[in-house]
């Protein structure tokens, strides 16, 4: 499918800037990604380059976001396909002398398709005899033509340097694929089940975007904290890649230094951070880890911290501990942070657009890094 996406698409029609555009565009992006992946994900046809390969091991490599999508990945390949699965920053893959063979799938994810990193992982693994797939944006783009096999997201072109609708359809195809990978390995016996699910994320993403009291919600939010030095963001299972994003949006486009953390993880030493100046935000939806998260809420909160959580409507108990909520759909566990990552996008967005900074284009960043 080619995508002729016109001048327009290109504009920021009517949005004050090109990542607004794109937070609001995610719905649209991953109903024509799920679209466009259908003809291999029925069956219909083969994954090009692919075939019938059935890897002993996944290893992917991605830079910035699109390795947070990497992150999700694993959870996806492991819990559903049960293939052993790999994430590595393509700059550090390089030089980790990596274990690899025939019957290594090498996964590089990349928006454009031209971050030098990413390449360069990707020609190593190539070297020794890796078959390599890419998930990417842009067709034609260097990675997509030094693949064995290219899987497109369809969210059309990416302007804001801080990707945002690339990352959800990312999700969107590494999902698709892992179901694909299970019914191949005949641990799956429906796949529908599983394109019922992702099918309905496109009108809950639709439903939490459309609404303007939660948009002005997250507005309040950014205006009562872009003047802050520092903030924690914290998720665990498929959710602790979303806090490791969230935190590189506000990093990126608002200069205030922010990090992600394993929930879990705070009481092996940051939680020494944590005091009445140190905005949480805490990921804290229904899960395996719904209870996990309450008591690191708690933790949080008895030190005194700003606890902001995204939420559902039906967890009382994290919005009775919360000092702001943000309230999400609620959807299946291993689709949430596709929905969990909007108001997180939102927030960095209006907390630099308080700042008045140049969203679109932040200091020192460029789309894509073709330099290493
Ligand atoms: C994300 O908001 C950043 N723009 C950056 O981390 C980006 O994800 C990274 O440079 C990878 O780019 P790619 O997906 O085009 O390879």
């Amino acid at each position: 499918t080619t995508i002729n996406w016109s001048l327009a698409q290109a504009e920021k029609a009517g949005y004050k800037h090109f990542m607004l555009k794109e937070i609001y565009e995610q719905p649209r992006a991953v109903a024509d990604t799920i679209s466009g992946n259908l003809p291999w994900f029925r069956g219909e046809m083969p994954i090009k380059g692919l075939g019938n390969f059935k890897p002993e091991r996944i290893q992917i490599v991605a830079c910035g976001t699109s390795y947070y999508a990497g992150l999700v990945g694993k959870f996806y390949f492991e819990n559903f396909a049960r293939i052993p699965t790999e994430v590595d920053y393509a700059s550090e893959y390089r030089y980790r002398n990596p274990v690899v063979n025939e019957n290594t799938l090498i996964i590089a994810i990349t928006q454009s398709g031209e971050t030098a990193d990413t390449l360069a992982a990707m020609r190593l693994a190539k070297e020794r005899k890796a078959k390599v797939l890419t998930v990417c944006n842009v067709i034609g783009s260097s990675a997509t033509r030094e693949s064995d096999a290219v899987l497109y997201t369809y969210a059309g072109p990416e302007i804001s340097v801080a990707s945002t609708k690339a990352f959800t359809t990312q999700l969107t195809v590494l999902y698709l694929l892992s179901i694909h990978f299970a019914v191949r390995k005949n641990l799956i016996s429906n796949p529908d089940i599983y394109l019922e699910k992702i099918s309905e994320i496109p009108s809950l993403m639709e439903q939490f975007l459309e609404e303007e009291k939660k948009k002005q919600e997250v507005k309040n939010l950014a205006d009562r904290f872009h003047k802050v030095s520092n903030a924690l963001y914290l998720g665990r299972h498929v959710n602790y890649p979303i806090a490791l994003e969230g935190a590189l949006k506000l990093k990126e486009i608002s200069y205030i230094h922010a990090e992600g953390y394993p929930a879990g993880e705070m009481k092996h030493g940051p939680i020494a951070l944590i005091d009445e100046n140190m905005p949480v935000v805490t990921i804290a939806t229904k899960g395996r880890v719904y209870e996990k998260i309450l008591s690191n809420l708690a933790e949080v909160k008895s030190r005194k911290g700003i606890t902001i959580t995204v939420t559902n409507e039906s967890c009382k108990e994290v919005i009775e501990n919360s000092d702001f909520s943000i309230i999400v759909p609620e959807t299946d566990e291993f689709l949430s942070p596709l929905i969990n990552v909007i108001p997180l996008q939102l927030l960095a967005y209006y907390i630099a657009d308080f700042l008045g900074y140049d969203v679109d284009q932040p200091r020192n960043l460029a789309k894509s890094v073709t330099v290493e």
